[in-house]
């Protein structure tokens, strides 16, 4: 059971505040009945909600599992008409929106879903979710320099925290790394190889928490299984 005003903004009929002034005004009715006092709770799964006159339908929950190509804006729009995210998910119809970021030039697993109160818990610093990327970066780093992105590297909005470093290929011209952070600072990763001294050439995040990219090309996307919310859930439940 959830309080009325909060099915109504989940909804997307209002703002919160604005579902309560309705409220009050007697603008709105459960299962036929006028409700004009706050802290009336429904669920939302069987009550019939009506607002002025109208009938509200709740939308569904969707997460997806997106791989974004690059040169694609993590984003529902963009200015100057370049593609964006929202792009793949025009047939979709609830309205989805990118949980975090990838930059232009990144590739890789993005989730994408209209659940706004996970997709905030998921990029929520507190509760550290992990997330892989394989970097391809300019000249071989040393066990000095990985221990160093191991450890943290000093950035200018603060020391990184501890991450997992490998090296997955190396020669003097370039190397690939696979990062695995638990933190989601803007371009992090960019700016944590930038530091040591080996930019990055090409960047792909590979992994979000226990997902995975298997199975998808640049572009495609799949919705989550129950079983995968499930797991999702626990995860930040145990945070
Ligand atoms: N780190 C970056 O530098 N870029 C991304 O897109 C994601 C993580």
């Amino acid at each position: 059971m959830e309080r009325l005003q909060k099915v109504m903004a989940q909804a997307g009929v209002a703002s919160r505040r604005q579902s309560e002034e309705w409220i009050r005004q007697g603008l709105v009715k459960v299962n036929g009945q006028l409700v004009t006092t706050l802290g009336v709770k429904v669920d939302p799964t069987s009550d019939v909600i009506e607002v002025k006159g109208k009938r509200i339908q709740l939308e569904s929950k969707r997460m997806f599992l997106f791989y974004k190509p690059l040169q694609v804006i993590t984003s529902m729009s963009d200015p100057q008409g370049r593609r964006v995210v929202a792009d793949f998910f025009r047939h979709i119809p609830e309205r989805v929106y990118p949980v975090g970021r990838l930059d232009y030039d990144t590739e890789g697993l993005l989730l994408v879903t209209n659940d706004g109160e996970l997709a905030n818990r998921l990029t929520h610093p507190r509760y550290k979710v992990a997330k892989q990327y394989v970097a391809t970066v300019k000249g071989r780093p040393n066990r000095e320099v990985l221990k160093q992105l191991q450890n943290g590297v000093l950035l200018e909005d603060g020391v990184t925290l501890p991450a997992q470093v490998r090296l997955l290929e190396s020669s003097p011209k370039q190397s690939k790394l696979e990062l695995t952070i638990y933190e989601g600072r803007n371009r992090q990763v960019r700016r944590m190889c930038d530091a040591v001294g080996h930019p990055v050439i090409h960047l792909k995040r590979t992994r979000f928490a226990f997902l995975t990219l298997k199975g998808l090309k640049p572009g495609q996307f799949r919705e989550l299984t129950q079983s995968e919310m499930t797991h999702l859930n626990k995860i930040l439940r145990e945070r």
